[in-house]
C-alpha cells in the first residue's frame, strides 16, 4: 500500500515537472516569437503590406531563410550549419537580400530559430484582403497553373512544399521578391529560374502583376 502511494506521488511529481519544462519552453518561446509578431502580426498574419505573413509557413521553409539571413554573407558557413544539424537535414537554404532580417537572424542562436519556426509553423493565415485586377487575376491563374503549381502546389497554399506561401501573401512582398530574385539579390533552385525566364520570353513582363494580383485574390 505504502509503496504504490509512494510510487503514485513519484509519478505525480514527475508529470508536474514535465508539464512544468513544457509550460517554461512555451513561455520562452513566445517571448522569442514576441519580438517577430512586432512587425509580422499577431500569429505571424502581417497586417502589410511590405511584411511578409509567416503564419502556416512549413518549419523547414522558415529555419531556411532564418539561416539564409543569419549566414548571409558566408555561405561556406550556411552549408556546414545546415550539414552538422539532423533537424536541418531537409533544409535547401537559399542566399537572400533583405532589408532588416539579416541584421536581425544574427541575435537568435540555432536552437531559437528551430522553436520561433515551429511556432510560426503551427499557426493558422489569415489572408488578407486586397485590391485585385479581376482580368489579370484569371490570366494569372492560367500562368500559375502553367510555371508555378508544380512546386507552389494549391495555388501557392501547402506549405510542405517548402516553398514558402504565395496565396494570399501580400503583393508588395511577392513584386519585391520576384524583383530581387530577376536582379539576382535572392537564389532560388535552377527550375524555378528556367520557369521565370520562359515566362518572361513568353508572356512579356506583365505577367508578374498578373501572378501578384492571382494570389493577392486569394483570401481562403
Ligand atoms: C522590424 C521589423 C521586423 C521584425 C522585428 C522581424 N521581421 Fe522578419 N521580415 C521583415 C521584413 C521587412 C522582411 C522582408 C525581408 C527584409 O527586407 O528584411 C522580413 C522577412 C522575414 C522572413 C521571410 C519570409 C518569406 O516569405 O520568405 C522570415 C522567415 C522572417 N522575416 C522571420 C522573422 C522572425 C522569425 C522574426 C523574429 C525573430 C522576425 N522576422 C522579425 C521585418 C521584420
Ligand atoms: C522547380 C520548383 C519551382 C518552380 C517551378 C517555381 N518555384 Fe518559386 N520557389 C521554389 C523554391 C524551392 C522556393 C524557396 C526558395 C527559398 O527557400 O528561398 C521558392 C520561392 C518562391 C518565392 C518566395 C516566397 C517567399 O515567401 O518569399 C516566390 C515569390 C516564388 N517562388 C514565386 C514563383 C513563381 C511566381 C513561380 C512560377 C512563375 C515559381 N515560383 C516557380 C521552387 C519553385
Amino acid at each position: 500500500m505504502q509503496i504504490t502511494i509512494r510510487l503514485t506521488a513519484l509519478l505525480l511529481l514527475g508529470l508536474l515537472q514535465i508539464n512544468y519544462v513544457m509550460a517554461d519552453q512555451d513561455a520562452a518561446t513566445n517571448m522569442l516569437a514576441d519580438t517577430c509578431v512586432a512587425c509580422h502580426g499577431k500569429d505571424g498574419n502581417s497586417v502589410g503590406p511590405a511584411i511578409p505573413s509567416l503564419a502556416g509557413m512549413s518549419p523547414n521553409y522558415l529555419m531556411g531563410a532564418m539561416l539564409a539571413y543569419k549566414y548571409d554573407d558566408d555561405e561556406d558557413k550556411l552549408d556546414s550549419v545546415i550539414e552538422s544539424d539532423t533537424d536541418f537535414e531537409d533544409i535547401e537554404a537559399f542566399p537572400r537580400y533583405s532589408t532588416i532580417m539579416g541584421r536581425l537572424a544574427k541575435g537568435y542562436t540555432e536552437e531559437e530559430i528551430k522553436l520561433i519556426a515551429h511556432y510560426f509553423s503551427s499557426e493558422t493565415p489569415v489572408r488578407p484582403t486586397q485590391a485585385f485586377d479581376s482580368t489579370n487575376a484569371a490570366q494569372g491563374k492560367k500562368l500559375h497553373d502553367k510555371y508555378c503549381e508544380k512546386c507552389h502546389e494549391d495555388e501557392g497554399r501547402l506549405a510542405d512544399d517548402d516553398t514558402g506561401v504565395l496565396a494570399g501573401q501580400w503583393k508588395p512582398f511577392f513584386l519585391y521578391s520576384m524583383s530581387d530574385f530577376k536582379q539576382g539579390h535572392r537564389a532560388m533552385p535552377k527550375k524555378m529560374k528556367k520557369k521565370l525566364d520562359e515566362m518572361a520570353e513568353t508572356d512579356g513582363p506583365e505577367a508578374i502583376e498578373k501572378l501578384a494580383d492571382y494570389y493577392s485574390s486569394i483570401t481562403e
